[in-house]
């Protein structure tokens, strides 16, 4: 059995506390794409553990894998495992021998291509963890993968063919001084003894056949995507987007494990009850901006409810895990949600952060959108497009701030009556049954309806 945790929306929805939530019945947990510039919070008790590239479920005894469709930089992963293990745990991590390798000359490029689009306000707001150009050297079939690193000799090849190249980029056509970080021997010799600490903990895997092995002997599957729905490569707001596929049909491409076995399990949607975005980019149901973050789409909602804006990201706590970033806060967007419910097939949804949307008086939802004078039910494909879209609002009375946790031991039924109303609005926009309500960051504070994995 196969469960797949997928954000419907920016990221940030609150994936890692779902994977946690649901991952006690999981044996293995899995990611499928993206790399250290994922920002999963699972908090245990007073324990808080972020982590932007080690699978949730690492933290909890599970073993985790990243598999090929993941972007592996082995600084980050061996530093994660590292301060796992100093607070006690024993992280069991396998890594796709597929998966492709961040290098630092990777990170340095990310930051002049950003600089360089800077000039004309293009930025993506990346997390500058090299992300964009380990993905181009992929698909440019001039990628050094795990495996690679295990082998002396190719990785030597490997990098004298491509880091003279990565040099000449930066130095000849963005006219930046490079130092160790495009130089050849320093990279080998940094990234051979990463390989032997990975054969010495024999730490790689051929993803595809370790995790089909572990379904056929019947054992449980979770697939934890990183990113959102609408910051995938094909299916986002292209350009601004990560250069992965964090919705469900990632899970097989970037696992070996069949599209069959993946659609045959259950695909989870992650909404957050409102709506965040760090990077550029439209969000035409924005509250207000954070100044200097919105390139080319700064009318959009910029100031009109900023106090409106910072109450939210502040009782929400909505800063980047992995960058720190405050992220820009708008409502929920329901014309995102039927995008990301028709691309990913969900079977059922989890409702997050429904806890600080608390006291307000009004709450409200972008029902649809305007353009040109027709009412859209989804996003249009173009970025353009949607950043011209209006958005139609919905009202709901607010609902009062309770004691969450009796609410979570409770049950929906203890949630309050405008809540509720509004969390049967969107289950049924999305034609999608809840499978648990989010009402605070541990995992104990979840109202849960239904178990994938029961
Ligand atoms: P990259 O993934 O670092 O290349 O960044 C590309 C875009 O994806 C930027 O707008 C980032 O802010 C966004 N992004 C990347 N990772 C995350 C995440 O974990 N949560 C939310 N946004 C993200």
């Amino acid at each position: 059995m196969t469960v797949t945790i997928v954000g419907s929306q920016l990221g940030d929805e609150g994936k890692g506390g779902v994977v946690d939530l649901y991952g006690d019945a999981a044996d293995v947990v899995v990611r499928y794409q993206g790399g250290d510039n994922a920002g999963h919070t699972v908090v245990e008790g007073d324990e808080e553990y972020k982590l932007s590239l080690v699978p949730s479920g690492a933290v909890r005894d599970k073993v985790g894998v990243l598999g090929n469709g993941c972007v592996v930089n082995p600084e980050t992963l061996f530093d994660e495992m590292d301060a796992l293990r100093e607070r006690g745990l024993d992280p069991d991590v396998r890594l796709a021998r597929r998966a492709h390798v961040i290098f630092p000359y990777h990170r340095a490029l990310d930051g002049i291509e950003e600089e360089a689009k800077s000039d004309s306000d293009a930025e993506v707001g990346t997390t500058g963890r090299g992300i964009g150009p380990t993905y181009e050297d992929k698909v440019g079939r001039r990628g050094v993968r795990v495996g690679d690193l295990l082998d002396p000799d190719v990785l030597r090849e490997k990098l004298e063919y491509v880091v003279p190249q990565k040099r000449a980029l930066a130095e000849e056509v963005y006219g930046v001084e490079t130092g160790e970080e495009f130089n050849v021997d320093a990279l080998y010799e940094q990234y051979r003894e990463y390989g032997e600490r990975l054969a010495a903990e024999d730490m790689t895997v051929d993803a595809g056949d370790f995790l089909g092995d572990r379904i056929d002997a019947g054992k449980n599957v979770m697939f934890e995507g990183a990113q959102g729905t609408v910051i995938d490569i094909d299916h986002g707001n292209y350009p601004y987007v990560t250069s992965s596929n964090p919705t469900a049909g990632g899970a097989a491409t970037g696992t070996g494990v069949s599209p069959g076995v993946v659609g045959g399990g259950e695909v989870i949607g992650i909404v957050k009850a409102y709506l965040t975005r760090v990077g550029s980019g439209p969000l035409p149901t924005e509250l207000g901006g954070v100044a200097g973050d919105t390139p080319g789409y700064d009318e959009q909602g910029e100031g009109e409810n900023e106090e409106l804006a910072e109450y939210i990201r502040e009782k929400g706590g909505e800063y980047g895990t992995v960058t720190g970033r405050p992220r820009r806060v708008g409502w929920l967007d329901v014309p995102m949600l039927r995008h990301a419910a028709r691309t990913n097939g969900f079977t059922g949804l989890a409702i997050n952060h429904v806890d600080v949307l608390a006291g307000l008086d009004e709450v409200k939802v972008g029902h649809s959108y305007d353009l040109d004078g027709e009412e859209l039910f989804t996003m249009p494909a173009t970025t353009e497009r949607w950043g011209r879209c209006e958005p139609n609002f919905r009202s709901f009375d607010g609902w009062e701030d309770v004691d969450w946790d009796v609410v979570a031991e409770q049950g929906y039924d203890a949630i309050p009556a405008n809540a509720r109303r509004y969390l049967d609005y969107v289950s049924e926009q999305i034609d999608t049954d809840i499978y648990a309500v989010g009402v605070g960051p541990g995992r104990e504070q979840t109202v849960v309806l239904d178990d994938p994995f029961e």
